[in-house]
């Protein structure tokens, strides 16, 4: 099985989400079913839409792009785990916007992975090198280099390939790259033994280049 998450980050409207959804339905996707996983990200407002425009698919799956530290409480502005439950199947975690923009440490990407793990949510950690560190029961792992993501610069394969070396992930691990992914270098990636899927941001938004990412894929 490979993976295309496609993370969405703080984009679309409703009405753009609507779009969206219109546009990449009319696709027929059922040759991808049993090899193919799509998990797509939206900004949270937006993750009620997508599950319900998605619900009867078993190709495409809901995630949510963060998940608060904290279980619920008194914390205005936080979307907690039991919030999610239900809502979306993954998250992101520790995204090296986050972690730049928001001072996530290891310590709040672990208190994360256990809120998620603690409400059935399946954590995809983003890691930008081993310094981030993998907490304990985490499957899916996504390594995007900083100046990779959105530069329209992705990373050479051979260096993905050796970071998973470095990573040293346990057996069974799901192996992800992220960074300037497209429909022109996807093959690369989604075909390597070593890399099970990909996190597309840029070219997840325009339904029909991330259908052509998904066609370009195999
Ligand atoms: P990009 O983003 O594909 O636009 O480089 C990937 C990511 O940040 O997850």
């Amino acid at each position: 099985m490979k993976y295309i998450v496609g993370n969405w980050k703080s984009h679309k409207s409703l009405h753009e989400a609507q779009n969206w959804i219109q546009a990449f339905s009319s696709y027929n996707l059922s040759e991808y079913e049993g090899k193919l996983r799509i998990i797509i990200c939206p900004s949270f407002p937006l993750i009620s839409l997508m599950k319900d425009a998605f619900q009867d698919s078993s190709l495409i799956y809901i995630g949510a792009e963060d998940i608060s530290a904290e279980p619920s409480g008194t914390h205005t502005g936080e979307v907690s785990g039991e919030i999610l439950h239900g809502l979306a199947e993954y998250v992101l975690i520790g995204h090296s916007e986050r972690r730049s923009e928001h001072d996530e440490t290891n310590q709040i990407v672990a208190d994360k992975v256990q809120q998620a793990l603690f409400n059935d949510i399946q954590p995809i950690v983003l890691v930008r090198s081993p310094q981030d560190t993998i907490p304990d029961g985490v499957v899916f792992v996504a390594y995007e280099p900083v100046d990779a993501i959105g530069t329209g610069h992705a990373q050479d394969i051979s260096q993905v390939v050796e970071m998973k070396k470095q990573l040293n992930l346990p057996i069974g691990t799901r192996y992800l790259y992220g960074g300037s992914v497209h429909s022109g270098n996807v093959n690369t990636y989604m075909s390597h033994p070593d890399i099970d899927g990909i996190v597309p941001g840029k070219a997840s938004l325009d339904p029909h280049e991330f259908y052509e990412l998904i066609r370009n894929s195999f």
